[in-house]
């Protein structure tokens, strides 16, 4: 079910600073303001970097999309703003200043689970119904969940470390390779033999759906100093050939995984896929075959409401308000906001901040 109010959407949970407008499923606006360039010197966010560009960029991107939308303040029926789990400086600017667009208008407000907004994005991007599994896979999560309604999600297996996102950008880092490491891998590997160097393949000898990407860096890290003492360096098709093997290890995880995690949903409408590492071909390509292979349809939503973004946390703020209505002015920043409450907490803090 969708509704047609319209929620001016705010995200600031890690490096992306957002505002959106949405009317029912309509965008009329989504505005992204990423930090890539204030952080590029660090090799990873700086949290207080962080929160300080949010708190200046909130109110212009704010404007922005309400311009973009040619609509005021006083035309939108409710505010919708990131509340956790995320770096808690960046969730807190954004929950401040939803708080003030609200105190002064009137309008309620909403506080969002991030991770709800990427859950949700298929329904807002596809009108998927419920209930579906979502993997949900990028620079700082990587779980799989089963969505049974906007605030009803059992989550099926998660990281135990690093999330894959994380795992493309050291890998890059180790190789000499431009960040964000995803694409560059990707690029490399296309030229690349997967399988010359022997990767592991973390967790699949544990049952259930839970993943591990930490120890694929450590491999890579050992097969490039290989390479460095025997041959005195890398040449051009080893780096190729190490990205290959790289990126086909965290393919097969991730679609062994998914086999488990579909076998374990029955009843679902479709499979989809979210964050910024579902732009990978080769991996995007598996878990549609794997999806269509078991006639369950694979949903994609467009890359742009994969990544951080505020159309999706005005979708999921529009969602959660039809149940459960609105917060109070008592709403809280997050750091950590587990979506599926009984489920144990898998995660520690990453690159990206406290995930969940
Ligand atoms: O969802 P996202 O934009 O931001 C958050 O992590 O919240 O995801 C960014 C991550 C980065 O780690 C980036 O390297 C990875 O997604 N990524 C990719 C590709 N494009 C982006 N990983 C693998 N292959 C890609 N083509
Ligand atoms: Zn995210």
């Amino acid at each position: 079910m969708t509704h047609d109010i319209t929620v001016l959407g705010l995200e600031s949970s890690c490096d992306d600073t957002a505002a959106a407008v949405l009317r029912g499923r309509a965008i009329l606006s989504s505005v992204v303001a990423d930090q890539t360039a204030l952080h590029a010197a660090y090799g990873g966010v700086v949290p207080e970097i962080a929160a300080r560009a949010h708190a200046e960029k909130l109110d212009i991107c704010v404007e922005q999309a309400l311009a973009e939308a040619h609509m005021t303040l006083a035309e939108v029926d409710a505010i919708a703003v990131t509340a956790g789990p995320g770096l808690i400086g960046g969730v807190l600017s954004g929950v401040m200043m939803a708080k003030g667009l609200s105190a002064a208008t009137g309008k309620p407000l909403i506080g969002v689970n991030h991770l709800a907004g990427h859950a949700l994005t298929p329904r807002l991007s596809h009108g998927l119904s419920f209930p579906y599994l979502i993997l949900l896979v990028s620079g700082g999560h990587c779980q799989f969940l089963r969505v049974d309604g906007p605030t009803k999600f059992i989550r099926l297996g998660s990281t135990i470390d690093d999330a894959p996102g994380e795992a493309f950008d050291k890998t890059a880092r180790l190789l000499g390779l431009a960040q964000p490491g995803g694409p560059s891998v990707e690029k490399h590997a296309l030229k690349g033999d997967e399988k010359r160097f022997a990767f592991p393949r973390p967790l699949l000898e544990r049952p259930g759906c839970d993943l591990s990407f930490s120890g694929l860096k450590t491999a890579l890290l050992r097969q490039r100093d290989q390479l460095v003492t025997d041959q005195g360096g890398l040449h051009q098709q080893d780096v190729n050939d190490l990205c290959a093997g790289f990126q086909a290890a965290i393919r097969d995880v991730l679609v062994e995984k998914s086999r488990r995690a579909l076998a374990l949903s029955s009843g679902i409408t479709g499979f989809s896929v979210a964050g910024g590492v579902a732009a990978n071909t080769s991996l995007r390509g598996a878990l549609e075959t794997l999806s269509t292979t078991r006639n369950i349809p694979f949903v994609a939503p467009p890359l742009a409401l994969c990544t951080d973004n505020a159309a999706m946390i005005a979708f999921a703020g529009a969602e959660k308000y039809a149940v459960d209505g609105a917060d109070d002015l008592t709403l809280t920043a997050r750091p950590r906001w587990p979506l599926d409450k009984t489920a144990p907490a898998a995660l520690g803090s990453g690159r990206k901040g406290a995930k969940a």
